[in-house]
């Protein structure tokens, strides 16, 4: 099971035009980063981009953190070679904006094949219009056509509030109910779910109720924009002590012999179920990915 589990706690972006950034994060600690062609890069610099991105990822250096590359939407300008390049420069994914529907992904498919890129290339999608949370069945339900190797959504919360003119506020009340849908459309089809970013990088209070609650939503990890978001967003995605240590009591429990076959059992005075066990095999999973990939980066 440990072996089918990614800790993705931390996905940050930076605009592929930033050589600093692109340099600066392959000493940073986040589990993902995404390298942006789209909107963090305006027109005139999208070409250039383009060729920093697919350079630096050629060149390596980012270790065990994974590399996905955001290209634009395969109808604007820039999108089609921006896919070709993806392609075939090692990236571990292609994140793709603004998806409304299966057939966009379905489309990048296509692309993705006759550009010659390793089938091993995920594709992730980011949910992040009207259309892309009333489709995310849809377009979650991709994860089981094997010629198309979605593995990971990402919500779009700023290009959310703008297309539907909802506004921020700080427990995002608004939103929540699309942010639901999507985690459940996820969930279904057994794919990853990042949350969308927190704006403010010096407001670190802002930023913990919001990982926090984006963790109690069921999200796997938050989409950052700053290094100064890491600690506190892959402190908040990791189990803590106290649940790993619960969640082996639970597996311990199930192991005696006089609960052998038992499907609900008592620890501590509470009960528990199968079910929680199945939880618990998962919290002790992901705290023994991320410690491997810790140890393997000391
Ligand atoms: N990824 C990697 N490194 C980053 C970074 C990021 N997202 N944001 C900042 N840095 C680096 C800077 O290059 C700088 O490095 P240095 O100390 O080696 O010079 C250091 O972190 C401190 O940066 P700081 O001066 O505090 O920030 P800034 O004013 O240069 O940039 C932003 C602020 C918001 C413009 C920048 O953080 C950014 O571009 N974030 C990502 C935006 C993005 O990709 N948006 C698209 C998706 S929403
Ligand atoms: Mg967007």
């Amino acid at each position: 099971m440990t072996g089918s589990i990614r800790p993705r706690r931390s996905v940050l972006y930076m605009p592929g035009i930033n050589q600093r950034a692109l340099e600066k994060a392959k000493s940073l600690a986040a589990d993902s980063l995404i390298l942006d062609l789209e909107d963090s890069v305006a027109p005139d610099a999208k070409e250039a981009a383009r060729n920093l991105v697919c350079t630096a990822v050629k060149n390596g250096g980012y270790g065990d953190r994974e590399v996905i590359v955001r290209i634009n939407g395969l109808d604007s300008g820039w999108g089609q070679d921006d896919l070709k390049a993806a392609s075939v420069s090692g990236a571990d994914g292609i994140l793709i904006p603004k998806v409304g529907s299966a057939a966009t992904l379905n489309a990048v498919a296509d692309a993705m094949r006759a550009a010659n890129a390793p089938e091993t290339m995920q594709i992730w999608a980011m949910l992040e219009t009207p259309h892309g949370i009333l489709n995310a069945e849809e377009i979650s339900a991709l994860s089981a056509d094997p010629s198309t190797n979605l593995t990971c959504l990402i919500m779009g919360t700023n290009d959310l509030l703008k297309e539907t003119r909802t506004l921020f506020v700080p427990n995002r009340y608004p939103v929540l109910t699309w942010l639901s849908m999507a985690v459940l459309a996820a969930r279904a089809y057994g794919l990853d779910i990042i949350d969308g970013v927190y704006n403010n990088f010096s407001d670190e209070e802002g930023l913990q109720k919001e990982c926090n609650q984006g963790r109690a939503l069921g999200f796997d990890g938050k989409t950052l924009i700053h290094p100064a978001q890491l600690a506190l967003c892959n402190e908040i995605f990791t189990p803590s002590d106290d649940e790993i240590e619960w969640s082996r009591k639970i597996l311990a429990a199930f192991q005696e012999p006089q609960n052998a076959g038992k499907g609900v059992i008592t620890v501590e005075g509470q009960m528990v179920e199968l079910l929680h066990a199945k939880i618990a095999e998962r919290t002790v999973a992901i705290a023994q990915a991320i410690e491997n990939r810790q140890q393997a980066a000391a």
